[in-house]
Formats: structure tokens, sequence, C-alpha cells
């Protein structure tokens, strides 16, 4: 069986990380997000995945080629232009003639597809969408369905009085490929605002499959690090990189750690990481390979990728650093802080609330302080 993986948007709401790096491709513990949905998808008798890709679509081809490394066939197409998630599909339908699953690239979650595609075979289904419970609706697409799950309505980004159910479009379908006909050809089509109710108004049978499986949508700051928080401590199945060093920590290959180090919480440190003398590290926290980190430094909750060198007493608590960045000694970065790659943080700053550093900024000392 083949599936279609959206993974052509730009990542706005996770810039400046996705200036660089396309969103599916963001790291999850040292491994491209993407790697892992299509690892489940193997393991989930998959092996077939079509890519629409559009923004940064030469990351994908570089890291994932013909998917061979992943024991699965991965066909890799750029789209002319952003097409929408329908119009993507609607530009791959030469590559389907069966039933399809199709995935947003954004979303990770250990949902049973073969128990997905036995409820839309038993309903005889056209066009079955996976539903999630979630505590706002508002940032999603609202599902309406009748007792036995057939969907009665379908409202893209509801505003609050419209809200009804917590059920939303957990971004799996299972769709049948006539449906593809229906999809207007080279032009910008959604299924959200425009597949599905048409769908409906079609009376062509459409039905939601309900599950308590996890579910997050990686693609905001604080739902990339909850994500992080929820994978190393053992909330979704995902393999952690390394070997155990003791109950709660991870460590790769030729890693280096000082003695009287502190670990509490899960921590997963990388292949090459340098961790000095007097470190505080307070899980949930990934240190990403090669890094190094300064003597009596403090991380908290964060996620730090490859090759950073931050200096000593550097303070990191809830925050993001993306790659290849040199933080001097005495800095603070807090509360939700994303730093992205190859920039210089000098002494005296302290960065804090959500502050964003592009690629290659350059921070003199005393820059920035907050009050
Ligand atoms: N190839 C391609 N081309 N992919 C696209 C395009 C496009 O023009 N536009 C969006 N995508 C991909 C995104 O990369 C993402 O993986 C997926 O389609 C969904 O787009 P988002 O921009 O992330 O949509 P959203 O998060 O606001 O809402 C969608 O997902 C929610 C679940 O997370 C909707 O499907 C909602 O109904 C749903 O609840
Ligand atoms: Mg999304």
């Amino acid at each position: 069986m083949k599936a279609v993986i959206l993974v052509g948007g730009f990542g706005t709401r996770l810039r400046p990380l996705t200036v660089n790096t396309p969103k599916p491709m963001l790291p999850l513990v040292g491994t491209p997000f993407i790697e892992w949905m299509l690892t489940n998808l193997r393991d989930q008798g998959i092996d077939e995945a079509i890519l629409c890709v559009q923004y940064l679509a030469d990351r994908f081809r570089i890291a994932l080629g013909d998917g061979s490394r992943l024991g699965m066939k991965v066909h890799i197409i750029e789209e002319p232009e952003p097409r929408g998630t329908a119009g993507a599909v609607k530009h791959v339908a030469h590559l389907l003639d069966d039933t399809t699953f199709v995935f947003n690239g954004d979303v990770m979650t250990d949902l049973d597809l073969q128990a997905m595609l036995a409820f839309h075979r038993a309903k005889k289904s056209q066009l079955t969408i996976a539903l999630t419970p979630v505590e706002d609706p508002t940032a999603f697409g609202l599902v309406e369905t009748t007792a036995d799950g057939q969907i009665t309505r379908f409202l893209e980004k509801p505003k609050p009085e419209e809200v009804t159910t917590n059920m939303i479009n957990a971004g799996t379908y299972i769709i049948e490929p006539h449906l593809f006909d229906d999809i207007p050809a080279n032009q910008h089509y959604m299924f959200e605002r425009g597949l599905f109710p048409s769908t409906l108004q079609k009376n062509h049978p459409m039905y939601g499959f309900a599950s308590d499986a996890y579910w997050t949508d990686i693609g905001k700051p604080q739902t990339y690090l909850d994500v992080h928080h929820d994978i190393i401590n053992g909330k979704v199945r995902f393999a952690l990189p390394g070997t155990q060093a003791k109950p709660k920590l991870w460590v790769g290959k030729n890693v280096t750690i000082a003695a009287d180090v502190t670990f509490s919480g899960p921590v997963v440190v990388g292949d090459g990481a340098h961790i000095a003398s007097g470190c505080v590290i307070t899980g949930p926290t990934i240190i990403g390979a090669h890094t190094q980190v300064g003597a009596g430094t403090a991380i908290t909750a964060s996620v730090i990728w490859q090759e950073n060198h931050l200096g000593a007493d550097v303070v990191v608590s809830h925050s993001v650093i993306g790659h290849r960045n040199r933080i001097a000694a005495g800095v603070k970065i807090h509360n939700g802080t994303i730093i992205s790659d190859d920039t210089v943080i000098d002494g005296d700053n302290s960065l804090d609330r959500g502050v964003r550093v592009w690629p290659g900024t350059t921070l003199a000392k005393q820059s920035i302080s907050f009050q």
C-alpha cells in the first residue's frame, strides 16, 4: 500500500529553526522527524511513500534518497509552486491507483494504521479521517460525526463560538482513488476547505476514525519541546540513541563526561559530546552530537542540536539551540528562546521570553538583557 506525505509547508511558526531545515527534517532526539515517520509506516506495513515537497526540497533528497537505507521505496516529488494539501496529492496522482493513506508531515502519532484501514473497509468509507481530541480545536479542523463515525460536518479553524466538539482532524486520511478526480489539476486546492466539504456535500460515505493514540502537532516551538519530553519520558514508541548509562541517561559513542557532572531526569547525550566539570543537566534534555559544554554550565528541559560550543557557567532552560552555535561563558538562555544555526552569542547576554535568533547572527557583548 502507498502513502502520500505532505511536507511542503514553510514551517513558519517554527522559524528560525526552519530557515535552514524544513519542518519534517527537524531532528527529534537527533534523528530527522521524517525518518521516524517513514520507519513507523514501514513497521506498520506501508513500504512505499511519496513525499510532496516544496520548501527546501534538496534537504529531503540528500537525507532520504530512494529510501533504501530505511528499507522503503521513497519518491520525492517537488511541486512547481505550493499546490495546497489536496493539490499536492493531485500532482502525484499518476503514481496512485488504489486506496491511499495521506499524512500531514508535521504530526507525530503512533496511530494503528491497520486498524484504521480495517475500519475504512468495514464502513465502506470513501474517505476516512483520523480524529483526535484536543483542548482547543480552533487551531485545527473540527470534525462532527454521528455515533457510528459518519462525518456530518467539517469546519477548518473554527471560531470559538463555532466549536461543538473537541474532536479534530488528526492529519491522517485514507482516500479511495476515484476522489482524486474531484481535485482540480494544476491549482492550489485544500482538502480542508475544498475536497472534504465537497465530498460531504456529494453524500459520499466519509467516516472519522477516533482513537486515543499518541498525537502531537510538532509545528509550534512549545510542541517541539513537548514532543521531546514525551519521547524521552517514554510516552511514544521511539528507539533512543546510544546506550543507557544510568536509569534515565542515554549516552552515545566517544562521549566525555566529567566525574562530578550531575544528571537528573531523562537526558540523552549524543556521540562525541563533551560535558565539563560541575555541569548540572536536568531532563528532559537532549545534548546533540559533538556539542561541547563548558564547566559549571546548567541545562534544564532544553533541546540542543549538534556541534554547539557552550562556554563555562552558561544557563539554558526551556529553550532550543540549533546547529553550530558558539555561546560565550556566562550567557543566560531562558524561557522558550530559540537560537537557530551558526550564531555567535558573546558574553553578558541574557535571552528570555521566546527571543528568536536568526541563523548567522552575531550578538556582541551586552546586546540583550531582560529585566
Ligand atoms: N506539498 C505541500 N504543498 N504540502 C503542504 C502544502 C502545499 O502547498 N501546504 C501545506 N502542506 C503540508 C504541511 O507541510 C503540513 O505537513 C500539512 O500539509 C498540513 O499543513 P499545515 O500548514 O501544518 O496545516 P495546519 O497545521 O494549520 O492544519 C492541518 O493539520 C491539522 C492537524 O495538525 C489541517 O489538516 C487541520 O485540519 C488539522 O486539524
Ligand atoms: Mg500543522
